[in-house]
């Protein structure tokens, strides 16, 4: 057994070839540079990196206003990200990426387009008309809700080619999740599809929207792109085809002059409360942190065809799907569909059609290959890859391996890159010509960030040592607020301790310094690499009129990392079946979204409470787990003895 031979060598350390460091864009000189000039002075780093990664239109007079917990940067500046993304490529030496493939775009039945730099600039312009003519302005918010096809990313790039904040929900939320979003932003528009393609066969997207709009009063219109073709109706004047609007637009549309700190986009994620938290992402700072780690982590050249599997609609397609691959002139790989349709090989044949050179993906989806064979990438010629990456959980030492020797060849650096939504662009990260990677672990923080294992009380940890990640000074890419609510933004992110921001991770440090990211702290669990809170499921389930209450932990699970277990009781009276199963899981499908479903639900008399009322959370994870905690928890009607049990152990 080849992994468990891989097993045995988890331990080893992976130093980048001299073959890759000397091409590096980032080599050892330039990172040492570059970690003294960040640490020292994180300022002047930032601003260095802002002249050489980003085309401003007037130059900032400060680089950073820090009023705790509220931050400015490049302050003064002014800028665009559609221009920096599109136009700066079409101009003096750089105009010959007019014709460079920007977006090679598949979708899940086989049909495919590849779009050069200035047709997308041609379609963005055309689009940000569009928006005009239906009469967004600058300051409006867009909401997005669409399959991943190449309508998506000229939407996003018109949005903030006329300073109007996007707000892209994943097409996998429900109506109501949708409907929830759009009132939170107040978004005056709607762009979506008829439908998509997933696992062979279309689903609609249209009905979705008109169901979530029922109950939007903000929203003026709703703009249809054609992609399956299924039938949909149309309420005029709200609704407007892509098609029709576009056959008359004009491709001349300048790009608005921003202020570095005007709003970007807002994106939704999970928190330790029954209501997602829109995360606010500005201008300047973001595109400076995630174009810079894009070309330093990614190693980006001309040369390379990028592929972030990660799906637009979370944080890891808005900054590397689509913003920091193209504000570096790169050419991205966009994929509609499922990793196993019409087989398992579906991905492993799109790199070696396209000739992916740098691959970046999610621990889960690895873990899920892993499980259907090697056979399955070995029919495909993976030679092109150099360089591959993963994000969104801990990825298991085993699971490392696999990647670096299955997909990698052995020849591969992987970097593991740590970060969030909040975060707006990687953190903690190895890079690749530089830094030693040791499977699991996602080494060192970026040049320029403050990262740091703090306890309880915020004292750094001693390594080698575990305790709370968190981020002692302000960086670029940071959230700006919560929308709506700075309150919960100061609470949930400045509150631990002073002038800290508090990730939520745990993490562990080596003597090395290296960190060990350990998953959450707090109520969100990590879901293939989503996130959900306990709370909204909880909250999902007993709007169910049958459920009187229902506590929700995560188990481990060998593909997706957790799985989501309920613990449920039932109205007096209610059959406790496979059939009250069905409903209550489809009732939280219907609720959230697909995502969100319980993996098992169990029915019990009473929760687990502390006096004071708290559920006890530990508990149950440990019986959803299969832990033994106080004797024999397994079967079900124990809980109210064992809550009893442990109240006296408490007392
Ligand atoms: C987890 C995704 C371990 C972590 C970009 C974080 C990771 C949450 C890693 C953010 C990693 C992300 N190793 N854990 N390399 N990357 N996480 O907001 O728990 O969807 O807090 O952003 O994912 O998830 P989010």
């Amino acid at each position: 057994m080849p992994d468990i031979e891989s097993l045995l060598k988890e331990k080893r350390v992976f130093k980048p070839s001299p073959e890759f460091s000397r091409q590096a864009n980032w080599n050892r000189k330039t990172v040492a540079e570059y970690r003294k000039l960040g640490s020292t002075n994180p300022t002047r780093f930032w601003a260095k990196m802002a002249k050489e990664h980003v085309s401003w239109f007037t130059p900032w007079k400060k680089v950073l206003d820090w009023k705790p917990p509220f931050a400015k940067w490049f302050v003064g500046a002014k800028l665009n990200v559609s221009y920096n993304c599109l136009d700066r490529h079409l101009e003096g030496e750089n105009a010959w990426r007019r014709n460079k493939a920007a977006i090679i775009w598949e979708g899940e039945p086989g049909d495919s387009r590849v779009i050069t730099y200035a047709q997308l600039h041609r379609e963005v312009c055309k689009f940000a008309n569009v928006l005009k003519g239906l009469g967004v302005k600058k300051g409006d918010r867009v909401a997005l809700y669409m399959p991943m096809i190449p309508e998506l990313a000229v939407a996003m790039l018109a949005c903030t080619r006329i300073g109007a904040p996007h707000s892209i929900v994943f097409g996998g939320f429900s109506a109501d999740s949708l409907r929830d979003r759009i009132n939170d932003a107040g978004a005056v528009v709607v762009i979506t599809a008829d439908g998509g393609y997933r696992r062979g066969s279309s689903f609609a997207l249209k009905p979705m929207v008109d169901k979530a709009v029922e109950g939007a009063d903000c929203v003026e219109h709703v703009v249809v792109v054609k992609r399956t073709g299924e039938t949909t109706g149309m309420m005029s004047p709200r609704d407007v085809w892509w098609h029709d609007l576009m056959a008359n637009a004009s491709p001349k549309c300048p790009a608005a002059k921003l202020d570095a700190e005007h709003p970007l986009f807002i994106l939704y994620t999970s928190g330790t409360t029954g209501k997602p938290k829109g995360i606010l992402h500005t201008t300047g700072g973001y595109l400076v942190h995630v174009a810079t780690t894009a070309k330093a982590i990614f190693d980006l050249k001309d040369e390379d065809v990028f592929w972030c599997s990660a799906d637009i609609g979370w944080i890891t397609g808005h900054s590397y799907v689509i913003y920091g691959p193209l504000a570096n002139g790169a050419t991205t790989v966009m994929y509609e569909g499922v990793p196993t349709h019409p087989g398992p090989d579906r991905w492993w044949s799109i790199i070696e059609r396209w000739g992916v050179s740098v691959f970046y993906t999610a621990p889960t989806a690895i873990r899920t290959f892993i499980r259907l064979g090697d056979q399955h990438p070995k029919k495909h010629d993976l030679s092109s890859l150099r360089l591959l990456g993963t994000v969104g959980e801990p990825i298991n030492p085993e699971a490392w391996i696999w990647y670096h020797r299955v997909i990698g060849g052995r020849k591969c650096p992987i970097v593991d890159t740590w970060w969030q939504t909040e975060t707006g662009g990687i953190m903690i990260t190895p890079l690749p010509g530089a830094v030693a990677t040791k499977p699991g672990s996602a080494t060192l923080a970026f040049p320029g960030i403050d990262a740091e294992v703090l306890s309880e009380e915020g004292d750094p940890t001693k390594p080698p040592g575990g305790g709370f990640l968190a981020i002692r000074k302000p960086w670029p890419g940071m959230l700006r607020g919560i929308w709506g609510d700075n309150q919960r933004y100061a609470e949930t992110y400045w509150s631990k301790w002073k002038n800290i921001y508090f990730a939520g991770d745990g993490a562990h440090r080596e003597k090395d310094g290296y960190f060990w990211i350990m998953g959450r702290v707090d109520d969100v669990m990590n879901i293939s690499g989503h996130r959900i809170g306990t709370m909204e499921v909880e909250s999902a389930l007993v709007s169910h009129q049958l459920v009187a209450e229902a506590a929700v932990v995560g188990r481990p699970d060998e593909i997706t990392g957790t799985a989501i277990v309920a613990f449920v009781t039932v109205r007096v009276g209610t059959k406790t079946d496979v059939d009250l199963v069905d409903t209550l899981r489809n009732h939280v499908t219907k609720e959230i979204g697909a995502i969100a479903k319980p993996k098992e639900i169990r029915f019990t008399d009473a929760l687990p409470k502390t006096r004071s009322g708290k559920i006890m959370r530990r508990l149950l994870r440990d019986i959803a787990s299969g832990k033994d905690t106080v004797g024999d928890t397994t079967t079900l009607e124990d809980y109210s003895v064992l809550a009893a049990l442990r109240e006296s152990d408490d007392g």
